[in-house]
């Protein structure tokens, strides 16, 4: 039995720990097992990774992906997915184990339903995926957006300014959320719901006269009412760092209060480094449930934590749609903006 493992979509922390839980659990079966490179890029050219125990040992604690990884689709490269299915027979392939967020996911049940022996391991720092409660990279990623906000506060008060830190997460605000509770932020925007920048501003204000300064974090996916649509990767996402959401917010709060104020964008800074010991758990165990899955022919489904369990359910559920902040939530944020 051979079973190929891949990377797709951004990187977070925890890849690696999830490869190494695949190529850990697979010795116990005896298993071979080997990585294509970059993605689905590497499924269709046939570009392929050695992963031997001694290739895996030391990488649970590395940020990145050994695999490498790229936003390739194969559905839109000309016959992509003949071309992935010939090198799994070229390279005698059993099954494919798919590490990735909502679109590489969605290439792996795609690929299933022409009959591919696929199972995924679900990763994202957006924790955007539904059929999963978190996806290992999230809590690394807010990890570091935290460490950013508490370095802003210093400056910010020192200035007696009002800062703005601009965090990733694409159409879900997860990121922003719990960088702006768990950090302790004045106001956090979300993608989820319209910004009231009147209320926010007369906020601040409040927070100003009371402490001398004030903090608030912006998804890069708030609504701002951009039309133009920009570049866009092959899955049709629109890379949202290009709209400056944080330098437009902070124009705003300067021009309606006459306060200065600065924005900071945290970026790509929050997808490297070691992950956190929650990432490395959650991904080690969904790497090793992957391989589980394999060994008892449960393929179209992904290593998901349900509670404290990691469960196999179908890859259908996470791709649906996404795993937006709900009312809840935002209700949970407001107890806080005082
Ligand atoms: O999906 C993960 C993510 O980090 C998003 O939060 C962000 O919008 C996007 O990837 C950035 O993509 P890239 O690394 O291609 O610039």
């Amino acid at each position: 039995m051979r079973i190929a493992v891949l990377t797709g979509g951004g990187d977070c922390p925890g890849l690696n720990s999830a490869i190494r839980g695949i190529v850990y659990r697979a010795i116990d079966f005896g298993y071979d097992v080997i990585g294509f490179e970059e993605g689905w890029k590497g499924a269709i050219e046939g570009k392929t990774h050695r992963l031997s125990l001694v290739d895996v040992e030391e990488i649970v604690n590395q940020g990145g992906t050994i695999l490498f990884a790229s936003r390739t689709n194969p559905f839109i490269v000309e016959n992509g997915p003949d071309r992935i299915m010939e090198n799994l027979k070229k390279f005698e392939i059993d099954a494919l184990i798919a590490i990735g967020g909502d679109d590489t996911l969605g290439v792996a049940l795609k690929l299933y339903q022409l009959g591919v022996k696929v199972v995924g391991v679900p990763k994202t720092m957006d924790n955007d995926l539904s059929g999963t409660d978190f996806t290992f990279g999230f809590y690394t990623s807010v990890e570091v957006a935290v460490d950013a906000l508490n370095r802003l506060k210093d400056t910010a008060k020192s200035h007696k300014r009002i800062i703005i830190l601009e965090v990733m997460g694409r159409e879900a605000g997860w990121v922003a959320l719990y960088t702006g509770i768990a950090g302790g932020a004045d106001w956090v925007l979300v993608p989820e719901e319209k910004p009231d920048f009147e209320a926010m501003c007369t906020h601040l204000m409040k927070d100003l006269e009371r402490k001398g300064y004030a903090l608030v974090v912006v998804s890069e996916g708030v609504d701002i009412s951009l039309e133009e649509k920009g570049e866009v990767d092959q899955f049709g996402h629109t890379l949202l760092q290009k709209r400056g959401v944080g330098d437009f917010v902070a124009d705003i709060i300067s021009k309606k209060t006459g306060i200065s104020t600065r924005s900071a964008v945290i970026g790509h800074i929050q997808r490297g480094g070691p992950p956190t010991v929650f990432d490395r758990m959650l991904a080690l165990r969904t790497g090793v449930k992957a391989v589980d899955m394999i060994q008892n022919g449960e393929f179209g489904k992904m290593a998901a934590l349900v509670g404290s369990e990691v469960t196999a359910v179908p890859l259908g559920d996470a791709t649906s749609k996404l795993k937006l902040v709900d009312k809840n939530w935002l209700d949970l944020l407001r107890v806080f903006l005082k």
